[in-house]
């Protein structure tokens, strides 16, 4: 599967947004990576759907919406209306994650499942049949910048067996603490999404950092 660089807007100036937005795509971002945040489900809020709508008009690039929200269900149509075409629900915020899993496919977009650093890989088994992709947080949610915790590194690892021996198609997302310095382990690994923030847009040259992850993730 081919590795996609997704930096993480969260990181970039929203004063400059089309600026930064612009700069990454016009060296390879394959994608935009979209954090929603309620204050529930972690103790920091973000921006809702009306951002995905702002980024369908200054990008073509998919959008993906991670949610680390405590009602997923009651936002998932409004994404999807909004354009976004991957959305990650956390398997720990909603008592139903396959009800939730299946909203997404049944209003016509792909599906993954987030997992938080402490949550076991094996439990992705009882979505496995709906989603196209696991996120694997290598920090705890809620803010970008933080440290990538090592231990996700051996996570992605084992997630890549497992997922090989139910359902090969599925990729695996990385997200938190992802850098130039370890986004070639992490592809070693078994990762084909980088998802990287603060590494991608509080770096002093956004397009030089892309074109620089993007050679170091192949
Ligand atoms: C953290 C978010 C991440 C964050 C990554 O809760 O899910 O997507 O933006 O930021 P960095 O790359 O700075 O760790
Ligand atoms: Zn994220």
């Amino acid at each position: 599967m081919k590795p996609l660089l997704t930096p993480s807007i969260l990181a970039a100036d929203f004063a400059n947004l089309e600026r930064d937005i612009n700069a990454a795509e016009r060296v390879g971002a394959d994608y935009f990576h979209l954090d929603i945040m309620d204050g529930h489900f972690v103790p920091n809020i973000s921006f809702g759907p009306w951002v995905a709508k702002l980024m369908r008009k200054i990008t073509d690039r998919p959008l993906d919406a991670h949610l680390m929200i405590t009602n997923p269900r009651e936002y998932i149509p409004e994404f999807i209306e909004a354009g976004v075409e991957l959305i990650y629900p956390h398997i720990e915020a909603s008592y139903d994650i396959y009800r939730t899993v299946q909203m997404i496919t049944d209003h016509g977009a792909r599906a993954g499942i987030t997992l938080n650093p402490a949550t076991p890989i094996s439990s992705v088994e009882g979505v496995i049949d709906l989603i196209d992709a696991v996120l694997v947080m290598s920090v705890c949610p809620g803010f970008g910048g933080k440290k990538f915790i090592p231990s996700s590194m051996d996570r992605i690892t084992k997630l890549r067996e497992l997922l090989d021996s139910l359902k090969p198609s599925i990729r695996i997302a990385v997200d938190g603490g992802v850098t130039l310095e370890n986004i070639g382990n992490l592809r070693k690994a078994g990762a084909d999404f980088f998802i990287a923030g603060s590494a991608v847009f509080e770096a002093p040259d956004i397009e030089e950092r892309v074109r620089a992850m993007k050679k170091a993730m192949k």
